[in-house]
């Protein structure tokens, strides 16, 4: 993919300091762009609960800068600071269970802190972790670039794209993991035309990921989410192509509710299924799929939207916000060293694709 640092759309983080993280409150998209001035871990958390940061690279990424915000009224004492991390970095793990780059960034920083590199409580270490903050960034800024162009070869010859939430710009650092082809297809000047799954209940299809392709002047059009096995049986459809928030070492993907019935479809109808995502949402430590902890949210959020009710009140709700796909219904995953196909356990074991 060209290098595109024009993308339309406004960035999910912007670093600002290490005693600043500016967080796009993704809560008010479409309608309007503002963000949350975040200079306490504890407003990273809040940002990461209520949603306002969201997608698993994206919140890994706010855990690695929310970790060192504002450590200036920290002891000096390596075993102290030591402490203080390591109790900020459970809360933030804490926040949301279901994405494991939140864990791994967390994992990364806490890493690096205790590495003679960083040297904590020498002089110059609170700046050495926000570069390593940063350098996460860029990481997975290069991750997604790279995802783009691994998986152009997928879209060869298929131009009907349906993807479910939104695993674009505002998930991440910058292009998004499924999004990634997409807009590196575009960016060759090949058509492309996305079914945009609008993704109940918190609608991030039809908000955030709608609101991305347009910017892009990538060709789109929204469905519901009980749409899709009418596009798909009329060959509106020719690839299914969805990010991840965890996948299991024998290639099984969690990602958000709703993934799993559109690759129970793909199955059927014989589309291709494919799972986006860079290699810090691989979890090799969760053997299966069975074993990803799948986070439950507040029933109010099926029960209405935005404040607006639209169930009975005192009627009773299940919010589950991931399921899971197992490995057998996926055509292939894409990370930034390539293109894994099944059996996955191998090529995950590996740490590389077949490119
Ligand atoms: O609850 P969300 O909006 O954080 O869920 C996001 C998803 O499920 C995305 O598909 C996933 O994180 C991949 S992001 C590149």
């Amino acid at each position: 993919m060209q290098a595109d640092d024009s993308l339309a759309v406004p960035k999910s983080l912007l670093s600002v300091s290490a005693t600043c993280l500016k967080i796009l409150d993704q809560r008010a998209l479409p309608g309007s762009v503002r963000y949350l001035d975040c200079s306490h871990v504890d407003e990273v958390i809040d940002a990461i609960g209520c949603l306002a940061v969201r997608g698993a690279p994206a919140i890994g990424l706010a855990a690695a800068f929310g970790l060192i915000l504002n450590l200036e009224g920290q002891p000096e004492n390596a075993q102290q600071i030591m402490q203080e991390l390591n109790a900020r970095g459970d809360r933030l793990i804490a926040s949301r269970p279901t994405a494991v780059n939140l864990a791994w960034a967390v994992d990364q920083m806490l890493t690096y802190a205790q590495s003679p590199e960083c040297d904590l409580g020498s002089p110059g270490w609170r700046e050495k972790l926000y570069a390593q903050a940063q350098s996460l960034f860029e990481a997975d800024r290069e991750a997604c670039r790279k995802i783009g162009e691994a998986g152009l070869p997928l879209l060869e010859g298929r131009r009907n794209i349906l993807t479910h939430c939104n695993a674009g710009a505002l998930a991440v650092s910058e292009y998004g993991t499924a999004l990634a082809p997409i807009y590196a297809a575009k960016a060759l000047g090949r058509t492309v035309n996305v079914w945009v799954d609008e993704t109940r209940p918190l609608l991030q299809g039809a908000r955030l990921t709608a609101f991305e392709l347009m910017a892009h002047g990538v060709s789109c059009q929204l469905i519901t989410d009980n749409m899709a096995a009418h596009v798909m049986a009329s060959g509106q459809v020719d690839l299914v192509l969805v990010g991840a928030d965890r996948v299991a070492a024998n290639g099984d993907a969690a990602n958000k509710i709703g993934t799993l019935g559109l690759a129970v479809l793909a199955h059927h109808f014989k589309i291709p299924f494919v799972v986006a995502c860079p290699w810090s949402t691989i979890d090799l430590e969760t053997g299966l799929g069975t074993d990803i902890v799948i986070e439950e949210r507040n029933v109010d959020e099926v029960c209405g939207f935005q404040g607006v009710r639209s169930a009975p009140e005192g009627m009773n709700a299940f919010n589950p916000a991931f399921d899971v796909t197992p490995a057998d219904l996926i055509t292939a995953i894409v990370t930034e060293h390539g293109i894994l196909s099944p059996p996955f356990s191998e090529g995950l074991r590996a740490g590389f694709g077949d490119r």
